[in-house]
């Protein structure tokens, strides 16, 4: 069985699926990992590293045409050489964020070339799975990195400080939308000694965010009861809601210094929060970090890639947050990989055998036998 690990071409993406750790867990399973020159050269990994792990290097995707396996960050492009999906085998197997719903025909030639294409960000969040979440691991540490981002931009300081020159106030934070990222921009805003509030549309949000130490805001309505998917993803809610929930956001921001916004819903644009009427009425030096920027933005007013200022108030719209922090984002990206492969080898024969009922194969599969099968890609569904 032969891993291939390929240098990610995308514009901002730093990550790398693989990293010298794993490669020795894949060679234990009976993996050989091949990996591209200089695929974790943005994460800090050496081309030695990984041979010092036991990787076999290639200066050119065209030396690889046997590969088993195919391990990605994100849809892997075509390029200017070779199509990376041409250096797997006839039912070999791609692994990635493939993000299938932006390209749907990129799924198409996964078909036609005969690769069963497994989708993490669809993996179902159930026990089971958590070790293989990547969702999770990155969002965590997309909340962590947009408090510092927030905090290198800000004019003040987070903590409270007395000082003999005088008492500086400590900064006060607004966390918008309190999932993975939300409860760890929470956490993180309050280590720096910030005073936080956060919202969410799901009522079992308040809980996790009172633990860390913050205070729980949100729109009273009925609507909140029915806020949840059986997935435990928010819905999008009725539009009389989300103009009681801008309502609310404007009175919280006029008396806040920074606001993180991770608010998501999925398949869905990401809800307008914070209107640019609200930005307006936000203290100049207050910062806004859109984490959802690449979901179309919380905040009206954010674009992507840029610090833009609107009349004092500078609004962070970094692309990739989670790539910021490449090494330990590999890192974790790696583990969730390896998690999910392990149980498609037989331990015994040590070859590909994938379980097809299994609800992780079935909820992760885009493509099988030059088919597409997903059932969210409309029109192919098994
Ligand atoms: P996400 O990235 O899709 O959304 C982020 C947050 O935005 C969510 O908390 C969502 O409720 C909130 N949101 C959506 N619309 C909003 C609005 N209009 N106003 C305010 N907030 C809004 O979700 P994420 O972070 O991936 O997590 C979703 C849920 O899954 C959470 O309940 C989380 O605890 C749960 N989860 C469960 C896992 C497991 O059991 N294995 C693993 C990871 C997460």
């Amino acid at each position: 069985m032969k891993a291939l690990v390929i240098k990610e071409r995308q514009a901002h993406e730093k990550r790398v699926a693989a990293t010298p750790e794993t490669t020795k867990k894949f060679a234990a399973l009976g993996i050989q990992v091949v990996v591209e020159s200089g695929a974790g050269a943005n994460a800090t990994i050496s081309d030695d590293a990984y041979r010092k792990a036991g990787a076999e290097i290639v200066d050119s995707l065209a030396q690889v045409t046997d590969a088993d396996l195919l391990l990605a960050v994100q849809r892997p492009s075509r390029g200017d050489g070779a199509d990376p999906v041409q250096c797997l085998k006839n039912g070999g197997s791609l692994v990635g964020m493939l993000a299938p719903t932006a390209d749907p025909d990129r799924v198409k030639t996964y078909a036609d070339n005969g690769v069963t294409a497994f989708s993490l960000e669809f993996l179902p969040r159930i026990t089971r799975a958590q070790s293989m979440d990547v969702l999770s691991s990155q969002s965590n540490l997309a909340g962590y990195k947009a408090v510092l981002d927030a905090a290198s931009v800000y004019d003040r300081v987070m903590p409270m400080m007395m000082t003999a020159a005088g008492t500086v106030a400590p900064a006060k934070v607004f966390v918008l939308g309190a999932g993975v990222a939300g409860l760890q921009a929470i956490a993180t805003a309050r280590r720096l000694g910030a005073i936080v509030s956060a919202t969410d549309v799901r009522p079992v949000a308040k809980e996790q965010v009172e633990s860390l130490g913050a205070k729980f805001v949100m729109v009273e309505s009925t609507e909140v009861e029915n806020a949840e998917t059986e997935g435990g993803y928010a819905r999008e809610m009725s539009a009389e809601y989300q103009e009681k929930q801008q309502e609310l956001v404007r009175a919280t921001l006029e008396k806040s210094d920074i606001a993180i916004c991770t608010a998501l819903i999925p398949g869905r644009p990401a809800p307008t929060l914070i209107k640019a009427e609200t930005v307006r009425r936000m203290r100049p030096g207050a910062v806004i970090v859109d984490l959802a920027v690449e979901q179309g933005g919380n905040c009206e007013l954010s674009v992507l890639g840029e610090v833009a200022d609107v009349g004092g108030v500078k609004i962070v719209g970094h692309a990739n947050v989670p790539s910021r922090l490449a090494a330990d984002a590999s890192a974790l990206y790696a583990k969730n990989i390896l998690s999910f492969v392990t149980p498609l080898i037989d331990p015994e024969s040590k070859v590909l055998k994938i379980d097809w009922e299994d609800e992780i194969i079935t909820a992760t599969a885009l493509t099988r036998d030059g088919r597409i099968v997903h059932p969210s890609l409309s029109g192919e569904s098994a």
